[in-house]
């Protein structure tokens, strides 16, 4: 029996309320999600529950219970409080999935603190433009990637302590300490931080179209919805082992990679470790995963390698599956049905709402392709990109709107609040998605109604490609878009004006290629570059992506009299 069938008959009159009820929460009292996700579910009786089933590239398998986690994240929120970490500081976690990594993210919340994750693998410069925007005063990291934040330190005035949490023997620069979880005198009894549901918790840098990644600033009431989702979508259950596949660097890895599934009090399975597929289908049966969180990447990466890897595994533990991060294609959901016995059940949301907002739940049929209907408790719409208003007949491409409202939607970006201001029209929050609605309610996702590029799942904003393009000396003017890839969706692509005196040749292409591998995160690396004479421009000189993006698709170009207006 699924957690949605008894949900079926509380539809009737949903309500947020009942997250508040499961979780024992009273209006007026502190709300910290470090406590509800490690001391609540000690105080449950489940103590003794498997909370982490870590396993590393080499095989090794850490196992910590819910008791481990309270006292592991006792023992590091003092530790930074003795660091001098204070309410309402950021702190950065920037680590590969270690343990230490989740120990250390629900650290900072039972501080009070706001935490900010980052994908380890950012170079210097994606580094940089992140901290120098939350003003982050501590990062907790590992010496590896400890190495690309000493080396612009000195640019990042607000940043008092480097805590590196494998340091050994290893000489220490100034600013840094290092810090042994494992070896460190445990402390028991900590009183987490008495956050309110409005306390700021997590900060989550997004991309954009225009500018530097902007901060989505997250409070501790998403908590609420971050429990519900997990419990009702991804159908979490008492007895399930749950692996969610995504890096804590993004929403993803920490809505359901920590958050959700921790306050259900989920056994949750880790693996720190790259991708092929006999080593993920490997990890499925050593670990018995019951719920599995993936994306369609991977998905399409499993497909590639055919029918028989999953027959050289035990994946009957399997009993629910879900997808994010990019449309879900049908022929990923039937083959999911044919090979795995199971659909992937698709689930739309962004870093922005903290949850998931549109979705097939279990119970619902699905109709592969679509993503499904509205969460309850979460008003949805298409709008007119004419007129914001919904469309009323079924089947017209529009605007995904949002009614402002469910507990993990996000509070502000980061010290831009004309940005944030500007997402909300007629009094609905626009997600800068295309999609449809048929006439049985079920959303169909069209594309981007932005020039962000999302590649394998990730959102890549075509400034930051195109603004360290400009840095190199033979750029006179560039434009990034996203092309065609079987895995990916798509992968960056760079058109280049060259400045009067150089000639486009293959020698300038790979200098170009080395001078963006500097610059960019790998994900962010053009896999093209197009020499032209010229970019497409509007009449006040703004670049039109969207006539590149067209041709690369071999799509109607459509009007560029209105496009040359904007
Ligand atoms: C954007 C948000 C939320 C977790 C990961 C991404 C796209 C997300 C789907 C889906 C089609 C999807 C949208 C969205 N997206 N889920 N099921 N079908 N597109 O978070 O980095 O904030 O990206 O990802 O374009 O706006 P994010």
């Amino acid at each position: 029996m699924t957690n949605i069938a008894r949900f079926e008959e509380e539809l009737k009159h949903f309500d947020w309320s009942i997250a508040r009820h499961e979780l024992g929460y009273k209006e007026g009292q502190p709300l910290n999600i470090g406590w509800y996700c490690t001391d609540r579910i000690c105080q449950t009786g489940r103590a003794k529950k498997l909370a982490m089933i870590w396993e590393n590239h080499a095989g090794e398998v850490r196992r910590f219970t819910f008791d481990d986690m309270r006292v592991l994240t006792n023992t590091f929120a003092a530790h930074l409080r003795g660091l001098g970490v204070q309410p309402g500081d950021r702190v950065c976690v920037f680590m590969d999935r270690v343990p230490e990594l989740y120990i250390g993210f629900l650290a900072v919340l039972k501080l009070g603190a706001i935490v900010q994750p980052l994908f380890s693998a950012f170079g210097d410069e994606s580094l940089l433009t992140r901290l120098e925007s939350s003003g982050a005063k501590v990062v907790l990291t590992q010496h590896k990637h400890g190495l690309k934040v000493r080396k612009i330190r000195d640019q990042l005035p607000a940043l008092e302590t480097s805590v590196i949490i494998d340091a050994g023997d290893r000489k220490l620069a100034d600013g840094e300490v290092g810090f042994d979880l494992d070896n460190a005198p445990k402390v028991n009894d900590f009183e987490s931080y008495p956050t309110t549901p409005e306390t700021p918790s997590v900060l989550h840098y997004t991309s954009g179209t225009t500018g530097q990644p902007k901060g989505a600033l997250h409070v501790h009431n998403s908590v609420f919805s971050q429990y519900l989702t997990a419990s009702w979508v991804l159908d979490l259950q008492e007895s399930d082992v749950y692996w969610c596949t995504a890096d804590p660097g993004w929403v993803t890895g920490t809505s359901y990679g920590i958050i959700g599934p921790w306050a259900n009090g989920t056994t949750q399975a880790i693996l720190d470790a790259g991708f092929s597929a006999d080593r993920w289908y490997g990890f499925i049966a050593k670990h018995k995963i019951t719920v599995w969180y993936s994306a369609p990447t991977a998905i399409r990466l499993l497909m590639k390698e055919g029918e028989e890897a999953p027959k050289r595994h035990e994946l009957s533990s399997l009993r629910h599956l879900a997808s994010v991060g990019e449309p879900l294609n049908a022929e990923a959901v039937i083959w999911s049905q044919k090979v795995l016995g199971l659909p992937f059940h698709d689930t739309f949301w962004q870093t922005e709402t903290g949850s998931i907002v549109i979705t097939n739940m279990p119970g619902l049929p699905i109709k592969p392709g679509s993503m499904g209907k509205p969460f309850p408790g979460i008003v949805a719409t298409v709008v007119d990109p004419k007129t914001f208003e919904p469309f009323d007949h079924p089947g017209a491409v529009g605007l995904i709107a949002l009614r402002p409202g469910w507990p993990s939607m996000f509070r502000q970006y980061w010290n831009k609040p004309e940005i944030y201001a500007s997402k909300f029209v007629n009094g609905w929050y626009l997600s800068g998605d295309r999609a449809s609605i048929d006439a049985d309610g079920y959303y169909w996702f069209v594309g981007r109604d932005d020039d962000v590029i999302n590649t394998g799942g990730h959102l890549v904003g075509p400034f930051e490609i195109e603004s360290a393009l400009l840095e190199h000396p033979a750029v006179a003017e560039s434009a990034a878009i996203g092309m065609p890839d079987p895995v990916n969706m798509e992968v960056p692509k760079a058109f280049i004006a060259l400045k009067q005196g150089y000639e486009p040749n293959d020698d300038l292409e790979l200098e170009i290629m080395n001078f963006c591998r500097k610059h960019l995160s790998p994900l962010a690396m053009p896999q093209a570059i197009e020499f032209v004479t010229s970019l497409p421009k509007n009449r006040s000189g703004k670049i039109m992506r969207r006539v590149l993006h067209a041709k690369e698709w071999g799509e109607e170009v459509g009007d560029i009299s209105t496009l040359e207006d904007e």
